[in-house]
């Protein structure tokens, strides 16, 4: 190795600055307000872990080694030392299957919001480089870490494995929480202890990764997982693709945690001088337990990982199980002119509208031919954006660019630009036609982004758009790419899919838009830097959105979860819950409306209405403040409740969800959480309906009495309404 790469290149951090990244020596120090990392790179040996923590105290960060540091590789590679599971794996020019990485250098780089660490690694004998990164933020306790692989040996080189991070745990009482589920169930909670073995989470749809396994996990290092206490290591695989989490349980005293992209049958091939740059592993650690943790996840989305993280977001009517598929002029006008009545802020005209030679009347066909189809909309869209306006509300769209049917005129002009193995038939998804565009062929992203172009410049008045995509990567093959290069047929969609949202958002920088995939396919940090908000899933029923959101809230804002109010039998489940329930449940997030107005009596659009402006009163609180989660429904304990605190603790909004209805059932009290224990706060109920105010309606009660004690609720309304009541508080503090 050159002598030159076992110099290193500390920049300082001029005094003065508050130093989030700083070296010491050997020593790398990577701190937020909440937590420490710390790296050893010493010129020539491989890049180390020492800590991994809550912050450490500027005295304790040099005695840390002698208390026991970690000390193991921070990007393992396969093939030299530890041949178990590694972050790293490739195939070098001349077919050598091993690789063995040794600082080079460090660099630090300051930047307005965050501190920034790169380490430079290099193969001990092939030209071979990693260059590890480590970024920390200013104000969010959040470290992103990534890596950029570089080849500048002579020939094509194959990266097997190429993980975005690697992390390792001091095994112990440790616990994962992560999510999983399926179409109509997503985001469910499960929470395990890390027993020997492998735990492997990992997604291989194509296409919609969070439908069923997420990409972020929290592990609760002092034993079983608790809310409000003990040491939570949270972690968010920022990608939209395959992805893979494993953490490894052996005979070591540490668990192992490896994340990154999916590396099966998608190995990349790098050429001289090409660089591979892996998706962001955002990592948080909380002293404050599971909701320390999302705490730190929520503060930072709405900082730095969330579209307009810091605006409002508007109250809508969405038209999908209001019409399904019958879109036509007046039906659009007439559920316009309801919302606005209701004080809504939007509407959303769903699927249905488009298709001129084949007119989209269901779902086998026209995805791709993106024209208003004038038998149902004889006025254009133009004319809908107007009536929208005239209402007074903005106007939202559904489109599903990155798919077609092969029924449709897209398709007939360019079936060389699906998804599909080569000479094989064609796999056709939803009604029985739909494919997947080849995101990775920049003439499929010309396309796609000129859908939205084009919508925007036909009608610039659009507000919002609802982003579908209803379909997985089903046959491996894309006849753009080149033989050798079929493998990276899966990055390359998502590579596609980033220039895209890249693209449309340079140009459509103010407009919201929506991430639905088959309802909630795509809740991940990869997407989010585009996209306002995600729709949580197709199942709107209320009981079993309490556990969806229950789950979601883990890594996601309130302000990011679509939940809609809807009609009753539930769609997909057939259940009748009251209409009061639904619009507690629908307010715990971005609240909206998902039925046919017409279809409800003038006492229930009543009470939609009171429940908008109710809304509005505490949107600040719902979408800005602390999530605390206080009863969780997963405990079968028969009430779930959690409740959102403003910032500066003026004001809390308090959620309490009666999951079951058992005769001779004792609910427990909920005590409150995040509030200012000296400060009183007056209790008003929100969502009102009956005649007699609870016993506490207008008192005021100190915070500490709230979280000691809290009020006691009662079961309201469960005989008359089948059980499943619900009760929303506003609380608000008396001025100092
Ligand atoms: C699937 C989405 O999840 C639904 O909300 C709806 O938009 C339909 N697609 C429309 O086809």
């Amino acid at each position: 190795m050159k002598r030159a790469a076992t110099i290193f290149m500390f920049i300082l951090l001029s005094a003065g600055v508050f130093a989030q990244v700083r070296t010491d020596g050997p020593v790398v120090a990577i701190d937020t307000k909440g937590m420490t990392v710390l790296l050893e790179a010493r010129g020539g040996e491989p890049l180390r872990y020492l800590y991994i923590g809550e912050r450490l105290d500027s005295a304790d960060v040099g005695a840390v080694p002698a208390a026991g540091a970690i000390r193991m590789d921070a990007y393992p590679a396969y093939g030299q030392g530890n041949i178990r599971s590694d972050a790293l794996a490739v195939t070098h020019w001349d077919g050598n299957m091993s690789t063995e990485m040794a600082v080079s250098s460090v660099s630090i780089e300051n930047s307005e919001d965050a501190s920034t660490a790169c380490i430079l690694l290099k193969d001990r004998i092939y030209d071979f480089y990693v260059k590890v990164f480590y970024k920390a933020f200013l104000d969010a306790d959040m470290v992103e870490t990534w890596t950029e692989l570089t080849s500048l040996e002579k020939k094509p080189v194959l990266l097997r494995r190429f993980d975005s991070a690697f992390l390792p745990l001091r095994t112990g009482n440790v616990w994962a929480s992560h999510l999983y589920g399926s179409w109509a169930n997503e985001g469910r909670l499960v929470q395990e202890p890390l027993e020997r073995g492998t735990l492997l989470i990992e997604n291989k749809d194509g296409v919609r990764n969070s439908q069923t396994s997420h990409s972020e996990i929290m592990f609760s290092l002092d034993g079983k997982p608790l809310e409000n206490a003990g040491t939570v290591l949270g972690a968010a695989l920022c990608y939209s693709g395959n992805f893979r989490l494993e953490v490894v349980t052996d005979d070591s005293d540490y668990h192992k945690f490896y994340a990154g992209i999916c590396p099966d049958n998608s190995s990349v091939s790098l050429g001289r001088g090409e660089s591979f740059r892996t998706p962001e592993l955002a990592f948080t650690v909380s002293g404050e337990g599971l909701g320390g943790a999302s705490r730190n996840f929520h503060d930072w989305a709405r900082a730095h990982r969330l579209a307009h993280g810091d605006r409002e977001r508007k109250i809508l009517l969405n038209s999908w199980e209001g019409v399904y598929f019958d879109v036509n002029e007046s039906g659009m006008a007439e559920m316009m002119s309801e919302i606005a009545g209701m004080g809504g802020e939007l509407f959303v005209m769903d699927d249905g509208w488009f298709g001129e030679k084949y007119p989209r009347v269901r779902d086998r066909s026209s995805l791709g031919d993106w024209k208003v189809d004038r038998n149902k909309l004889p006025h254009g869209l133009g004319w809908l954006v107007d009536e929208a306006d005239r209402n007074g509300i903005g106007f939202g769209i559904w489109i599903e660019p990155e798919m077609t049917n092969t029924v449709s005129e897209l398709y007939e002009a360019h079936p060389d630009w699906i998804i599909n193995a080569p000479g094989r038939d064609v796999v056709q998804g939803r009604g029985g036609t739909q494919a997947v565009l080849d995101l990775g062929n920049p003439a499929v992203q010309d396309y796609v982004f000129g859908i939205v172009d084009g919508l925007m410049k036909e009608c610039p008045g659009i507000d919002y758009i609802k982003w579908d995509a209803n379909m997985s990567v089903s046959s491996h093959g894309s006849s753009w790419l080149p033989a050798d290069r079929q493998s990276e047929l899966n990055i390359r969609y998502h590579q596609g899919f980033a220039a895209v949202c890249e693209r449309i958002r340079a140009a459509y920088p103010d407009i919201t838009i929506q991430a639905c995939a088959s309802g909630g396919g795509r809740a991940n940090y990869g997407v989010l830097p585009w996209f306002d908000e995600f729709w949580v899933s197709d199942n709107t029923d209320a009981l079993q959105r309490i556990y969806m959101q229950w789950g979601t809230s883990y890594f996601f804002p309130a302000i990011a979860m679509a939940s809609h109010i809807s009609a009753v039998p539930n769609h997909t489940v057939g259940r009748v819950t009251p209409l009061k329930f639904r619009i507690d449940v629908a307010m715990g997030g971005r609240l909206g409306l998902e039925l046919q107005p017409r279809d409800m009596t003038d006492a229930e659009k009543m009470q939609c209405r009171q429940a908008i402006a109710d809304y509005k009163k505490v949107r600040p609180v719902v979408q800005f403040g602390d999530l605390y989660r206080l009863v969780s429904p997963y405990d079968g304990l028969g009430v779930a409740s959690l409740m959102y605190c403003s910032k500066d603790k003026s004001q809390a909004v308090f959620y309490w969800y009666r999951t079951e209805n058992f005769y001779d059932s004792h609910l427990p009290r909920v005590k409150m959480a995040g509030l200012d224990p000296d400060r009183m706060y007056t209790v008003y109920e929100l969502d009102r309906i009956g005649e007699s105010a609870l016993p506490f309606e207008g008192r005021s009660f100190s915070g500490a009495f709230l979280m000691s004690s809290g009020l006691e609720m009662p079961g309201g309304f469960s005989g008359r309404l089948g059980g499943y009541s619900s009760r929303v508080l506003h609380l608000v503090a008396e001025p100092r």
